[in-house]
């Protein structure tokens, strides 16, 4: 079959081989039909097998459907650089019949879980996009026709970002702006930068974080891992929840770690001790800080839900997976060993990059069953 052979695979079927004068097409929406040239005739059903058939998915990636000057289909393979009147999901037909609903694992990347999802009419806000999880994840959006903003503490970092995703797919719309989340100042001024946009928000992801940085003051007086993993997200959610709103449906996407679970924010009697949030430097481990930091992030996010999902704002914390090699580790030269030891055993960022979990696209998880410190405690 000439749709096979054209995606690099051998026609092994040949129960589905047309017979002489007939061709295969497929409609705008995706059904197969068959045309007799001889005949000059069309129909549904496989002259041969008499089955109906339809492309089992989403153009492959980097493909785009248009219309030439003749007001005929085209479809334009930006990443080759190519165009054809053949469309290629027709190498991926399957029977006109209930299809199962696919099933992911820990093997399946983001692409392939963001396949068929049409995010041409949503806008969303990465932060930490420069680099690790948070740059893939903005990238896949985008690549998946979103309209994404990578926020990040320096412009020339996040300016290269940008270019990289455009370098992939020139049509991507993506855009750099500074947001540095351990300054209370600078989130309320990227706040106020999108909010002068005047675009809707749909998922706001909450992904950048440091990890066992020493001990040190924000120009706010707190200690930086938990302003920059948790408050600063906290103030950046409150500036921005009356156009999340307004934008409903969306989400929060408070990214996590399952390091949470190594800490609690109890005194020695058992009550919660707010101060040890951001303590000063003789009572400061960086690990404990940042599990601190991480249990906040999932205790916020549950209690967000809790209030905006009347509205239509959902929230979810995510666990991206374990010790992945991002640059999450390089503030300690011991996780830099230890992340470089188990570096062959774990995924990639491809396969772990958050928009291929479902909290970032359909639903997702509101974890922490066993929190030590009840959600409405804290906020
Ligand atoms: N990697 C893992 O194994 C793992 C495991 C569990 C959870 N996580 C979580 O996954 C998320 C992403 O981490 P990652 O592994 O991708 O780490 P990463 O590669 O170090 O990326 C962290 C991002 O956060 C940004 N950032 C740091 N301080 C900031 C600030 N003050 N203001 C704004 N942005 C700031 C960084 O920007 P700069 O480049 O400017 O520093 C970077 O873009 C984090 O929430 C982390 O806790 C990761």
């Amino acid at each position: 079959m000439a749709a096979l052979k054209y995606a690099g695979m051998d026609d092994t079927d040949s129960e589905d081989e047309l017979p002489p004068g007939w061709e295969e097409r497929s409609t705008k929406d995706g059904w197969i039909y068959y045309a007799n040239h001889d005949e000059m005739k069309t129909q549904w059903e496989h002259p041969k097998t008499g089955k109906k058939r339809r492309c089992a998915g989403d153009l492959p990636y980097g493909w785009e459907q248009e219309i030439d000057e003749k007001g005929q289909i085209i479809y334009v393979d930006h990443i080759n650089k190519r165009t054809t009147y053949f469309d290629p999901r027709q190498a991926f037909t399957v029977e006109d019949v209930t299809v199962k609903p696919k099933r992911y694992d820990g093997n399946t990347t983001a692409l392939e879980i963001l396949q068929g999802h049409n995010l041409s009419d949503k806008v969303i806000i990465v932060t930490g996009a420069n680099a690790g999880i948070g740059f893939e994840t903005a990238r896949s959006f985008a690549l998946h026709g979103a309209h994404v903003i990578l926020a990040s503490r320096n412009l020339s970092r996040v300016s290269k970002a940008v270019s990289l995703i455009q370098q992939e797919w020139h049509k991507a719309r993506v855009e750099a702006m500074v947001c540095d989340l351990a300054s209370l100042r600078s989130v309320r001024e990227f706040a106020e930068s999108f909010k002068a946009k005047k675009l809707p928000l749909h998922i706001l992801v909450c992904n950048a974080a440091v990890c066992t940085i020493p001990w040190c003051l924000t120009e706010d007086s707190l200690e930086s891992t938990f302003q920059i993993c948790h408050l600063g997200h906290f103030l950046l959610v409150q500036c921005l929840e009356d156009v999340l709103r307004r934008s409903a449906p969306s989400r929060v996407v408070v990214v996590s770690s399952e390091s949470h679970r190594f800490t609690d924010l109890l005194d020695l009697y058992g009550k919660v001790d707010l101060a040890l949030l951001s303590p000063p430097k003789r009572e400061y481990w960086s690990m404990l800080a940042y599990n601190r930091a991480k249990l906040c992030n999932i205790l916020f996010s549950n209690e967000l839900h809790r209030r905006l999902s009347p509205y239509g704002v959902t929230s979810n914390a995510v666990h991206p997976g374990n010790m992945m090699y991002t640059s999450i580790h390089r503030n300690w030269w011991l996780m830099s060993f230890l992340f470089m030891l188990v570096r062959p055993f774990t995924k990639s960022m491809e396969l772990k990059i958050l928009s291929q979990h479902p909290a970032c696209i359909c639903g997702g998880i509101n974890s922490r069953s066993d929190a030590r410190l009840g959600s409405d405690q804290i906020h």
